[in-house]
């Protein structure tokens, strides 16, 4: 194994609207992840991973940026943002920062200027378009927060494009002024301290020069958002984009020991080829197959033994369990599976991605009509499509706003937050948390779970998924049961002892040649 660090640091996820309200406004903040820096160590997060704290109108909660070398006043200012990073830094946590290359806010100065005249000069800067002869879009390109990608501006006659609201207008990557600033932005904050970003739709960057319309998807039925309907040939992963990332690694690599994660949502080979193409241990792009897959042994070892082989040595996998985006783990597999993808994903060989409140078993929160906030439910109220589920407070404790805040929060708290909190699972040894402690505590001290190569292992039976990490003689054996039958699992050579389980009991364990795992069970054996 390389040494690059990156393979082994654990990286947290805070969406830090709802991590920690420090000023009593109801809205997390920058000194609010600054106090909880102690629990973040303790826990054993070595990164974390700021979603969009630059100053942004929030159409789009801060994935629309008005100036990419400020912060919000809502979560702070530079200063505090500074003091944030030292402060991390001084307890050995590194700092990545979101990073929006593809598109601004409408209220951007660039794109003000960019709507004033078809002269002015950042006209180019964004993506322009006259209408069709006919006078409709200049083409039949979906957002995916519903509707045509296009919005007519009245004043200059021309369309301009954005891929998401409309209030996210793309920037034109074939301008290379637009990519000159982007590199400035990238080391502007790499100065300030960061450690790296995760790079918001990085496979969206460059669009067709041809602006021809994408073809019907033939799978489409409308249980799915409308942009599904079409397949995204000309506006999704062009080659240009997939250099351009390589050259955005580049910038990261101006410094050492940064790191560069990507949101790509895609297909095994995809996720390969981008890590030739960019051919740095610094970067990795997202794998969301925890979350994207049947959840069952038998696709998930499928998927796992080949994506390990495939990415190779020289790189480091990466998983998630869920993220902004995306109904929490524990609301779609219930809280013992999800109990055992905590354990896959932090024993597998690779990057684990935790988001903030996993580590509880946080579930999704039903979020009343008239508290709804998140544009994509707004403007695709018919599908009942919406990401507030996921994004409600951090549950600290069990007081009124379950010490988040002193004041009503910006979204519901889950409604078991009385039992469902950092201070009372602390208390509980079965709990959640413990469990994650516990696993990563192992990992950190066990060389073959930080170094060790992953050697797949085939039980013959469909319910099991099980791997060895083996690092020079030390060996840590891992085995999940998918199902809620017990079942007997005949242990490979050696002597083993069961040291964790994910229901957080291993006393009174007998295994010789064999073990029985629970309903649901996850154990790691050394
Ligand atoms: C992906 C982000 O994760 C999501 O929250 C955001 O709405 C879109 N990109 C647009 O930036």
């Amino acid at each position: 194994m390389a040494d690059n660090k990156w393979g082994r640091r654990i990286i947290y996820q805070i969406y830090p609207r709802s991590f920690k309200d420090s000023n009593g406004d109801g809205i997390g903040d920058l000194n609010g992840i600054s106090e909880k820096l102690d629990y973040l160590k303790d826990l054993g997060v070595d990164a974390i991973w700021l979603s969009p704290v630059y100053q942004s109108p929030m159409h789009d909660f801060g994935y629309d940026i008005s100036d990419y070398y400020d912060i919000d006043p809502i979560f702070g200012n530079l200063s505090d943002f500074d003091s944030l990073v030292k402060k991390a830094h001084s307890k050995g946590i590194k700092m990545l920062m979101d990073f929006v290359p593809n598109h601004t806010s409408s209220e951007h100065p660039w794109f003000k200027e960019s709507k004033s005249s078809k002269n002015n000069s950042k006209r180019d800067w964004y993506i322009w378009k006259p209408p069709r002869k006919n006078r409709t879009t200049p083409n039949n390109w979906l957002s995916q927060f519903g509707g045509s990608a296009w919005e007519l501006d009245t004043k200059t006659g021309e369309y301009y494009l954005h891929t998401f609201d409309v209030s996210q207008p793309d920037l034109n990557w074939r301008n290379p002024q637009v990519v000159e600033e982007i590199f400035n932005v990238m080391r502007y904050w790499i100065k300030r301290g960061v450690d790296g970003f995760r790079v918001d739709v990085a496979y969206y960057l460059f669009k067709d020069p041809f602006f021809r319309d994408e073809p019907h998807n033939p799978a489409y039925t409308d249980i799915h958002i409308p942009y599904d309907s079409l397949l995204h040939i000309y506006t999704v992963a062009l080659p240009e984009t997939l250099n351009m990332l390589k050259k955005l690694n580049n910038i990261v690599n101006e410094s050492d020991d940064m790191f560069m994660v990507c949101e790509i949502y895609t297909f095994l080979h995809e996720i390969i080829n981008l890590y030739k193409i960019v051919n740095h241990q610094s970067f990795a792009p997202f794998n969301f197959s925890f979350i994207s897959l049947p959840w069952n042994a038998g696709e998930q070892k499928k998927f796992i033994d080949e994506f390990d082989e495939l990415v190779g040595h020289d790189y480091f996998p990466t998983y998630v369990l869920g993220n902004h985006d995306q109904s929490r783990i524990a609301t779609k597999l219930g809280e013992d599976s999800s109990r055992l993808a905590a354990l896959l994903q932090l024993t597998l060989r690779g990057i684990p991605f935790i988001y903030y409140g996993e580590e509880l078993g946080m579930k999704d929160v039903e979020i009343p009509e008239e508290k709804v906030k998140d544009p994509m439910a707004v403007n695709m109220k018919s599908y009942n499509f919406g990401r507030d589920p996921e994004r409600t407070p951090m549950q600290w404790d069990g007081s009124k706003f379950g010490g988040f805040s002193n004041v009503e929060p910006w979204l519901p708290l889950e409604q078991e937050f009385k039992e469902r909190n950092v201070a009372s699972e602390e208390e509980d040894k079965k709990s959640f948390i413990n469990l994650y402690k516990s696993v990563i505590k192992l990992r950190k001290t066990r060389k073959s779970l930080q170094d060790g190569k992953f050697i797949p292992l085939d039980f013959k039976n469909p319910n099991i998924l099980g791997f060895l990490r083996q690092e020079e003689d030390e060996k840590t054996l891992v085995l999940a049961n998918f199902s809620e039958e017990k079942q007997i699992v005949e242990l490979p050579k050696g002597s083993w002892k069961t040291v964790l389980s994910t229901k957080m009991d291993v006393e009174n364990r007998k295994e010789q040649n064999q073990v029985n795992l629970g309903s649901t069970e996850g154990i790691i054996l050394v």
